[in-house]
Protein backbone atom coordinates (compact mmCIF):
# COMPACT_ATOMS: atom_id res chain seq x y z
CA UNK A 1 0.00 0.00 0.00
CA UNK A 2 1.34 3.30 -1.12
CA UNK A 3 1.98 6.43 1.33
CA UNK A 4 1.73 9.35 -0.76
CA UNK A 5 1.77 13.06 0.24
CA UNK A 6 2.33 16.77 -1.04
CA UNK A 7 4.62 19.05 0.62
CA UNK A 8 2.47 19.40 3.79
CA UNK A 9 2.49 16.18 4.83
CA UNK A 10 5.73 15.26 3.66
CA UNK A 11 7.75 14.44 7.29
CA UNK A 12 5.06 11.97 8.52
CA UNK A 13 4.55 10.61 5.07
CA UNK A 14 8.18 9.56 4.51
CA UNK A 15 8.68 8.41 8.49
CA UNK A 16 5.79 6.38 8.56
CA UNK A 17 5.97 4.56 5.05
CA UNK A 18 9.21 2.52 6.56
CA UNK A 19 7.96 1.99 9.76
CA UNK A 20 4.96 0.25 8.24
CA UNK A 21 6.82 -1.22 5.35
CA UNK A 22 5.43 0.61 2.69
CA UNK A 23 6.21 2.09 -0.30
CA UNK A 24 6.41 6.63 -0.05
CA UNK A 25 5.73 8.45 -2.64
CA UNK A 26 6.10 12.49 -3.18
CA UNK A 27 3.58 13.75 -5.30
CA UNK A 28 3.78 17.00 -6.84
CA UNK A 29 2.54 19.93 -5.05
CA UNK A 30 3.37 23.65 -5.58
CA UNK A 31 2.05 27.18 -4.97
CA UNK A 32 1.27 29.78 -8.35
CA UNK A 33 2.82 33.03 -7.89
CA UNK A 34 -0.50 33.86 -6.51
CA UNK A 35 -0.24 31.92 -3.65
CA UNK A 36 -2.95 29.19 -5.30
CA UNK A 37 -2.23 25.40 -4.84
CA UNK A 38 -1.16 23.40 -7.90
CA UNK A 39 -0.84 19.70 -7.29
CA UNK A 40 0.01 16.34 -9.40
CA UNK A 41 0.39 12.51 -9.58
CA UNK A 42 3.71 12.44 -11.39
CA UNK A 43 3.65 9.82 -14.60
CA UNK A 44 6.38 7.83 -12.68
CA UNK A 45 3.51 7.63 -9.78
CA UNK A 46 0.57 6.54 -11.61
CA UNK A 47 0.88 2.49 -11.30
CA UNK A 48 2.29 2.08 -8.06
CA UNK A 49 -1.14 4.96 -6.76
CA UNK A 50 -3.29 2.70 -9.57
CA UNK A 51 -1.66 -0.37 -7.79
CA UNK A 52 -2.83 -0.80 -4.07
CA UNK A 53 -5.37 0.98 -2.16
CA UNK A 54 -3.79 4.65 -1.00
CA UNK A 55 -2.82 6.67 2.22
CA UNK A 56 -2.69 10.01 1.80
CA UNK A 57 -0.91 11.93 4.53
CA UNK A 58 -2.07 15.33 4.55
CA UNK A 59 -2.60 18.27 7.63
CA UNK A 60 -5.67 20.51 7.18
CA UNK A 61 -3.50 23.39 8.49
CA UNK A 62 -3.16 26.13 7.51
CA UNK A 63 -6.05 27.16 5.12
CA UNK A 64 -4.05 26.56 1.90
CA UNK A 65 -3.52 22.89 3.63
CA UNK A 66 -7.07 22.45 3.23
CA UNK A 67 -6.83 22.70 -0.48
CA UNK A 68 -4.10 21.32 -1.09
CA UNK A 69 -5.67 18.28 0.62
CA UNK A 70 -8.68 18.05 -1.27
CA UNK A 71 -6.71 18.58 -4.49
CA UNK A 72 -4.34 15.55 -3.84
CA UNK A 73 -7.60 13.20 -2.90
CA UNK A 74 -8.99 14.38 -6.43
CA UNK A 75 -5.97 13.65 -8.26
CA UNK A 76 -5.59 10.21 -6.62
CA UNK A 77 -9.30 9.31 -7.08
CA UNK A 78 -9.13 10.51 -10.81
CA UNK A 79 -6.31 8.46 -11.15
CA UNK A 80 -7.72 5.44 -9.61
CA UNK A 81 -11.00 5.78 -11.96
CA UNK A 82 -8.35 5.87 -15.10
CA UNK A 83 -9.47 9.11 -16.04
CA UNK A 84 -5.98 10.69 -17.34
CA UNK A 85 -7.34 13.18 -20.06
CA UNK A 86 -5.44 15.93 -20.67
CA UNK A 87 -4.93 18.81 -23.04
CA UNK A 88 -1.34 17.73 -24.06
CA UNK A 89 -2.14 15.15 -25.72
CA UNK A 90 0.11 12.67 -23.10
CA UNK A 91 -0.98 8.88 -23.64
CA UNK A 92 -2.87 6.82 -22.26
CA UNK A 93 -5.44 9.05 -21.87
CA UNK A 94 -8.07 6.48 -20.47
CA UNK A 95 -7.28 3.18 -18.31
CA UNK A 96 -9.40 0.64 -16.11
CA UNK A 97 -11.13 2.09 -13.20
CA UNK A 98 -9.69 0.43 -10.46
CA UNK A 99 -12.21 1.37 -7.91
CA UNK A 100 -12.02 3.42 -4.48
CA UNK A 101 -9.43 2.60 -1.45
CA UNK A 102 -8.08 6.33 -1.08
CA UNK A 103 -7.27 6.35 2.90
CA UNK A 104 -6.74 9.59 4.89
CA UNK A 105 -4.24 10.55 7.66
CA UNK A 106 -4.13 13.87 9.15
CA UNK A 107 -1.07 14.69 11.39
CA UNK A 108 -2.89 17.87 12.32
CA UNK A 109 -6.36 18.45 11.81
CA UNK A 110 -6.61 22.32 11.71
CA UNK A 111 -10.50 23.60 12.80
CA UNK A 112 -10.48 21.32 15.14
CA UNK A 113 -11.52 23.70 18.28
CA UNK A 114 -14.38 25.38 16.60
CA UNK A 115 -16.61 21.78 17.51
CA UNK A 116 -19.77 23.18 18.56
CA UNK A 117 -21.70 26.40 18.34
CA UNK A 118 -20.57 28.57 21.14
CA UNK A 119 -22.80 31.90 19.56
CA UNK A 120 -25.50 31.22 17.53
CA UNK A 121 -24.57 31.62 13.70
CA UNK A 122 -21.54 29.89 13.60
CA UNK A 123 -20.14 27.20 11.34
CA UNK A 124 -19.03 24.12 13.21
CA UNK A 125 -16.02 24.06 11.53
CA UNK A 126 -14.66 20.85 12.48
CA UNK A 127 -17.49 18.97 11.08
CA UNK A 128 -17.94 21.34 8.12
CA UNK A 129 -14.09 20.61 7.50
CA UNK A 130 -14.63 16.54 8.01
CA UNK A 131 -17.36 16.45 5.34
CA UNK A 132 -16.16 18.17 2.38
CA UNK A 133 -12.94 15.76 3.46
CA UNK A 134 -15.16 12.38 3.70
CA UNK A 135 -16.54 13.37 -0.34
CA UNK A 136 -13.19 12.08 -1.95
CA UNK A 137 -12.33 9.05 0.60
CA UNK A 138 -13.39 5.97 2.32
CA UNK A 139 -11.81 6.51 5.97
CA UNK A 140 -9.62 8.99 7.87
CA UNK A 141 -7.40 8.55 10.28
CA UNK A 142 -6.54 11.48 12.70
CA UNK A 143 -3.97 12.27 15.30
CA UNK A 144 -5.30 13.24 18.31
CA UNK A 145 -8.04 15.07 17.34
CA UNK A 146 -8.78 17.92 19.71
CA UNK A 147 -12.94 16.65 20.05
CA UNK A 148 -13.31 13.13 18.29
CA UNK A 149 -16.84 13.59 19.36
CA UNK A 150 -17.44 16.21 17.07
CA UNK A 151 -16.95 13.53 13.67
CA UNK A 152 -19.85 10.87 15.07
CA UNK A 153 -21.85 9.81 12.03
CA UNK A 154 -19.57 10.62 9.63
CA UNK A 155 -20.23 9.00 6.44
CA UNK A 156 -17.20 7.44 6.13
CA UNK A 157 -15.11 5.36 9.21
CA UNK A 158 -12.69 7.39 11.19
CA UNK A 159 -10.26 6.25 13.39
CA UNK A 160 -8.47 8.21 16.36
CA UNK A 161 -5.08 7.73 17.24
CA UNK A 162 -3.03 9.19 19.88
CA UNK A 163 0.87 10.19 20.49
CA UNK A 164 -0.18 10.14 24.29
CA UNK A 165 2.05 6.87 24.68
CA UNK A 166 5.24 8.40 22.82
CA UNK A 167 4.33 11.74 25.35
CA UNK A 168 4.55 9.08 27.93
CA UNK A 169 8.07 7.80 27.26
CA UNK A 170 9.34 11.25 26.42
CA UNK A 171 8.36 12.88 29.90
CA UNK A 172 9.44 9.85 31.66
CA UNK A 173 12.85 9.31 30.19
CA UNK A 174 13.87 12.86 29.82
CA UNK A 175 11.72 14.47 32.70
CA UNK A 176 10.35 11.92 35.46
CA UNK A 177 7.50 14.00 36.60
CA UNK A 178 5.44 13.36 39.86
CA UNK A 179 2.51 14.76 38.33
CA UNK A 180 0.66 15.29 35.54
CA UNK A 181 -1.66 18.09 35.35
CA UNK A 182 -4.17 18.76 32.54
CA UNK A 183 -5.04 22.46 31.67
CA UNK A 184 -8.42 22.13 31.27
CA UNK A 185 -11.32 19.42 31.21
CA UNK A 186 -11.08 18.95 27.20
CA UNK A 187 -7.35 17.02 27.72
CA UNK A 188 -8.40 15.00 30.95
CA UNK A 189 -8.19 11.68 28.82
CA UNK A 190 -5.60 12.31 27.11
CA UNK A 191 -3.39 13.12 30.78
CA UNK A 192 -4.51 10.86 32.45
CA UNK A 193 -3.58 8.39 30.25
CA UNK A 194 0.29 10.27 30.18
CA UNK A 195 -0.10 10.13 33.95
CA UNK A 196 -1.53 6.25 33.87
CA UNK A 197 1.54 5.08 32.02
CA UNK A 198 3.98 6.83 33.91
CA UNK A 199 2.57 5.82 37.16
CA UNK A 200 2.26 9.08 38.60
CA UNK A 201 -0.64 11.21 40.67
CA UNK A 202 -2.80 13.31 38.08
CA UNK A 203 -5.12 16.87 38.15
CA UNK A 204 -6.88 18.79 36.04
CA UNK A 205 -7.58 22.71 36.17
CA UNK A 206 -10.76 24.47 34.65
CA UNK A 207 -10.35 27.18 32.09
CA UNK A 208 -12.75 29.76 30.63
CA UNK A 209 -11.14 31.40 27.60
CA UNK A 210 -11.80 34.84 27.46
CA UNK A 211 -10.40 35.13 24.37
CA UNK A 212 -7.53 34.16 21.92
CA UNK A 213 -5.52 35.41 23.99
CA UNK A 214 -6.62 35.88 27.79
CA UNK A 215 -7.73 32.58 29.52
CA UNK A 216 -8.48 32.23 33.76
CA UNK A 217 -8.28 28.86 35.76
CA UNK A 218 -10.63 28.35 38.42
CA UNK A 219 -8.13 28.65 41.49
CA UNK A 220 -7.90 24.90 42.75
CA UNK A 221 -5.59 23.39 45.53
CA UNK A 222 -3.26 20.93 44.07
CA UNK A 223 -0.70 18.34 45.64
CA UNK A 224 2.57 19.59 43.96
CA UNK A 225 4.78 21.11 46.57
CA UNK A 226 8.22 20.03 45.91
CA UNK A 227 7.75 18.25 42.92
CA UNK A 228 8.00 17.79 39.42
CA UNK A 229 5.32 18.40 37.35
CA UNK A 230 4.05 17.88 33.53
CA UNK A 231 1.39 19.77 32.00
CA UNK A 232 -0.31 17.61 29.09
CA UNK A 233 -2.46 18.77 26.24
CA UNK A 234 -3.63 18.03 22.74
CA UNK A 235 -1.73 21.51 21.03
CA UNK A 236 -0.05 24.49 22.05
CA UNK A 237 -0.80 27.80 20.24
CA UNK A 238 -0.06 30.97 21.87
CA UNK A 239 0.94 29.32 24.70
CA UNK A 240 -1.10 31.00 26.99
CA UNK A 241 -3.05 27.68 28.53
CA UNK A 242 0.25 25.91 29.69
CA UNK A 243 1.65 29.42 31.08
CA UNK A 244 -1.42 30.07 32.87
CA UNK A 245 -1.36 26.66 34.46
CA UNK A 246 2.25 26.32 35.11
CA UNK A 247 1.84 30.39 37.32
CA UNK A 248 -0.80 28.37 39.19
CA UNK A 249 1.68 25.23 39.70
CA UNK A 250 4.47 27.47 40.58
CA UNK A 251 2.15 29.39 43.27
CA UNK A 252 1.57 26.29 44.89
CA UNK A 253 5.61 24.91 45.30
CA UNK A 254 6.12 22.70 42.45
CA UNK A 255 9.89 22.58 41.61
CA UNK A 256 9.46 21.94 37.84
CA UNK A 257 7.37 22.71 34.98
CA UNK A 258 7.49 21.13 31.77
CA UNK A 259 4.86 21.37 29.17
CA UNK A 260 3.92 18.51 26.12
CA UNK A 261 1.46 18.39 23.34
CA UNK A 262 0.90 16.49 20.44
CA UNK A 263 0.29 19.23 18.13
CA UNK A 264 2.96 22.28 18.83
CA UNK A 265 1.58 25.22 16.31
CA UNK A 266 3.52 28.12 18.56
CA UNK A 267 1.94 31.35 17.48
CA UNK A 268 2.34 34.47 17.75
CA UNK A 269 5.87 34.30 20.32
CA UNK A 270 4.55 31.08 21.56
CA UNK A 271 8.18 30.07 22.21
CA UNK A 272 9.40 33.12 23.64
CA UNK A 273 6.67 33.01 26.43
CA UNK A 274 6.99 29.40 27.25
CA UNK A 275 10.57 29.76 27.74
CA UNK A 276 10.06 32.09 30.16
CA UNK A 277 7.00 29.89 32.13
CA UNK A 278 8.61 26.38 31.59
CA UNK A 279 11.79 24.23 32.08
CA UNK A 280 10.68 22.64 29.09
CA UNK A 281 8.39 21.55 25.97
CA UNK A 282 8.28 18.33 24.40
CA UNK A 283 5.66 18.35 20.77
CA UNK A 284 6.28 15.03 18.81
CA UNK A 285 4.48 16.82 16.32
CA UNK A 286 5.88 20.34 15.03
CA UNK A 287 2.88 22.39 13.59
CA UNK A 288 4.07 22.98 9.39
CA UNK A 289 3.86 25.86 9.21
CA UNK A 290 6.54 26.64 11.72
CA UNK A 291 8.74 24.24 9.91
CA UNK A 292 9.80 20.41 8.89
CA UNK A 293 7.59 18.01 10.99
CA UNK A 294 9.73 15.48 13.29
CA UNK A 295 8.88 12.77 15.04
CA UNK A 296 10.20 14.38 17.96
CA UNK A 297 10.78 17.89 18.37
CA UNK A 298 11.69 18.94 22.09
CA UNK A 299 11.94 22.82 22.62
CA UNK A 300 14.01 24.34 25.36
CA UNK A 301 14.37 27.55 26.76
CA UNK A 302 18.13 28.00 25.86
CA UNK A 303 16.32 27.54 21.86
CA UNK A 304 14.88 30.40 22.30
CA UNK A 305 17.58 32.59 23.75
CA UNK A 306 18.23 35.32 20.98
C1 LIG B 1 -8.06 23.99 23.92
O1 LIG B 1 -8.90 23.60 24.71
C2 LIG B 1 -6.83 23.22 23.58
O2 LIG B 1 -6.83 21.96 24.16
C3 LIG B 1 -5.60 23.97 24.03
O3 LIG B 1 -5.59 24.06 25.45
C4 LIG B 1 -5.55 25.36 23.47
O4 LIG B 1 -5.87 25.35 22.12
C5 LIG B 1 -4.19 25.96 23.67
O5 LIG B 1 -4.21 27.25 23.13
P1 LIG B 1 -3.20 28.32 23.66
O6 LIG B 1 -1.83 27.74 23.61
O7 LIG B 1 -3.38 29.48 22.71
O8 LIG B 1 -3.64 28.69 25.05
Amino acid sequence: MPVVSGSSGRGVASSLAPLMGMQYIELESRRFPDGEGYVRVPTEAIDAVRSEPVVLVSNTYPDSGIVSTLLLLEAIADVRRGDLSNLKGEEPQSMDDVGGGVFLAIPYYGYSRQDKRFSKGEAISARVIAEILARGCDGIAILDLHEPAVLEGMDVPIEFVSSMPEIAELLQSEVSPDFVLSPDKGAISRATEVAGLIGCDFSYLEKTRIDAHTIEHTPKDLDVGGKVVAIVDDMISTGGTICRASDALRRQGATEVHAACTHGLFTGGAILRLANHVDGCTAPIRCPIRGPWSARHRLLPEACSG
